[in-house]
């Protein structure tokens, strides 16, 4: 039988008080974490990057190690026993080959994190142990962590009065904008309406005990929105974090031009430039670190997505409803979106953008 080094492996240099190295696996559902003796035991788990035999591998510790073969074998049968090496064929290599063909990296390290999660006994790192489930209340999100200048929007209109039925037939994917500029309290329009529910939401976790909260309220706590600015009236082009608590934008940066604006959203966008001419394309982006917190299982990743769907959704209908197009893509470059927005991409990332304009 010949072995791996476990795909699902991370280690923590700095880790133990004594200088140790600490690492953790996930295996089987389950984290196995395992401090190393020696720094050349990493250069045994890189030679077996590839899969190696045992004899093969006890010959390269005996020579990295300057060890007898008894050490050798028991320094193995370790690494095997706690799942730092498995054998070949171990569904870890499966599952990762089938999603790394799809191209999925990122979200494979989503799944997996939250898949191996103990869900009957959650243990937030240290320093969130005050988070459980308690008589104090949630302290709602807010951009207060962002610092850049705050821009209070306008009081909202009210959504023209017309069917439900009449804007959902209506609703359509556009590829085309007009380069219009909107003003700024149709923005203010289109953000209280689309995002009320999510500030009543936040309004009800303050006012709440913990012990007391709706669920889905807690999950909601996780979304953000980041419109980027390209055209509209009294608000220079720019990424912004819309504040939904206190119904304002939070400027993050600034573009010389309109172009510039729309060059930025096509380069995070796969070179789509569908929201071309639009006013705003706003980006969802979903907090993981808490939603993982509040939903350690693996269906925690599928809420987080499906709540910035309904989210994103609504300030669709909201907008066809005033009688603006859009467009919706999830098709973003990680690297970039998170770059523009001003994520870190793991903790909080971004999952959709939906333009709206005339
Ligand atoms: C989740 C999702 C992803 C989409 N991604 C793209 C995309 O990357 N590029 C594009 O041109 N259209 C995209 N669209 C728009 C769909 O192509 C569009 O909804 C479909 O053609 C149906 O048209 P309709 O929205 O007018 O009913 C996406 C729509 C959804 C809901």
């Amino acid at each position: 039988m010949k072995v791996r080094t476990n795909n699902l492996v991370q280690f923590d240099w700095n880790g133990p008080a004594d200088g140790g190295i600490r690492g953790t696996v996930f295996v089987d559902g389950t984290t196995n974490t395992y401090e190393l003796d020696d720094i050349d035991v990493v250069e045994v788990l890189e030679y077996a990057l590839t899969a190696r035999s045992k004899d093969d591998l006890r010959t390269f510790a005996c020579d990295s190690l300057e060890c007898e073969t008894t050490a050798a074998d028991d320094l193995l049968d370790t690494l095997i026993e706690t799942g730092f090496l498995l054998p070949d064929d171990h569904e870890n290599f499966v599952a990762y080959r089938t999603w790394m063909d799809k191209g999925w990296q990122r979200a494979l390290f989503y799944h997996l994190r939250t898949r191996t999660a103990d869900v009957e006994r959650p243990t937030p790192p240290d320093d969130r142990e005050e988070t459980a489930r308690s008589g104090e209340s949630l302290e709602p999100p807010s951009a207060t962590a962002r610092d850049g200048p705050r821009l209070d929007l306008p009081d909202p209109d009210e959504l023209p009065d017309e069917s439900f039925r009449a804007v959902a037939l209506r609703r359509r994917t556009h590829r085309n904008f007009s380069g219009t500029e909107m003003d700024l309290t149709t923005l203010s329009t289109v953000l209280h309406h689309a995002f009320g529910p999510v500030k009543a939401v936040f309004d009800h976790l303050e006012e709440t005990p913990l012990a007391e909260t709706e669920p889905g309220a807690i999950r909601r706590a996780g979304l953000r929105v980041y419109p980027v600015v390209q055209r509209c009236r009294d608000v220079p082009p720019g990424v912004y974090e819309y504040d939904i608590r206190e119904h304002a934008l939070v400027r993050i940066r600034t573009f010389d031009t309109v172009e510039t604006a729309d060059d930025a959203v096509t380069d995070a966008a796969h070179r789509q430039n569908h929201h071309t001419d639009a006013a705003v394309s706003l980006f969802f982006g979903s907090v993981f670190d808490h939603d993982q917190r509040w939903c350690p299982k693996s269906r925690g990743l599928r809420n987080s997505y499906l709540h910035v769907s309904e989210h994103a959704h609504r300030l669709v209908l909201v907008a066809t409803a005033l009688r603006l197009r859009n467009f919706v893509t999830p098709a973003l470059k990680d690297e970039r979106i998170d770059a523009l927005v001003g994520v870190e991409g793991d903790d909080e990332a971004i999952t959709y953008l939906v333009a709206i304009g005339e």
